[in-house]
C-alpha cells in the first residue's frame, strides 16, 4: 500500500551529528522524502505529539527530551517519507522503541541508549500506524510544506493575517 509516515530526528541525533547516518540508513527503504524541515519544538507541540502518553511516569521528561532541554539542542528535524509500505519499512529500519531491545543493526540499536532515569533516548521517532501518521503529519506540517497531496485540504481566505516575508 502507498502510504506516508512521519520521521523525527530527535535532539540527541542532531547534537551527535547523526543526521547523515540516519538519512543514509532510511534511504535503504527506497521511499521518497516529500517534506522536511528543522523546527524549534514548543511545549504545546511536544505535548500534542505525545498526547497518548500523558500521565505515564516518563511523560514529563519525554516532553523535555523532544524540546531539546536534555541536550541543550532545541531543534528537531521533521520529515515525511512516502511510498510503498512506508510505515512498516521505516519502523523496521528504526528498530524497536527500546534501544536495548532494538536489533543492533537498526538505527535505534546502533545509536540509542537508555538514560539512568529510564527514558529511552532513541534518536528517531517513526509513526506507528496510518491513523497516527495522519495525525502526526498534520500536526508537524502544513499542506504547503508537503510536495504531494496526502490528505484533503480546503482553501481559506484569511483577512488581516500577518505573514513574515523577505525584506
Ligand atoms: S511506539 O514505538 O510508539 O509504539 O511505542 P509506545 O510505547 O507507544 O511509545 C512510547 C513513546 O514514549 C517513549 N519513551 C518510552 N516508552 C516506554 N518506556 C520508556 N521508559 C520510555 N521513554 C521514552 C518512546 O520512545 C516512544 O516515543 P517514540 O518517539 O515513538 O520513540
Amino acid at each position: 500500500m502507498i502510504e506516508q509516515t512521519l520521521v523525527l530526528i530527535k535532539p540527541d541525533g542532531l547534537i551527535r551529528s547523526l543526521t547523515g547516518n540516519i538519512l543514509t540508513r532510511l534511504s535503504e527503504a527506497k521511499l521518497e522524502i516529500v517534506a522536511s524541515k528543522m523546527i524549534h519544538v514548543s511545549k504545546e507541540l511536544a505535548q500534542a505529539h505525545y498526547q497518548e502518553h500523558k500521565g505515564k511516569p516518563f511523560y514529563q521528561e519525554l516532553i523535555q527530551y523532544l524540546q531539546g532541554e536534555l541536550h541543550n539542542r532545541r531543534k528537531v528535524m521533521a520529515l515525511v517519507y512516502y511510498g510503498q509500505d512506508a510505515i512498516a519499512k521505516v519502523r523496521e529500519l528504526a528498530g524497536s522503541t527500546n534501544p536495548e531491545e532494538a536489533s543492533p543493526t537498526s538505527i535505534r540499536g546502533s545509536y540509542g541508549r537508555i538514560r539512568t532515569s529510564g527514558l529511552f533516548e532513541n534518536v528517531i521517532h517513526a509513526s506507528t500506524s496510518a491513523p497516527e501518521a495522519e495525525r502526526e503529519i498534520k500536526l508537524w506540517f502544513s499542506p504547503e510544506e508537503i510536495i504531494v497531496d496526502l490528505y484533503p485540504t480546503r482553501l481559506m481566505t484569511l483577512e488581516k493575517a500577518k505573514v513574515r516575508q523577505w525584506a
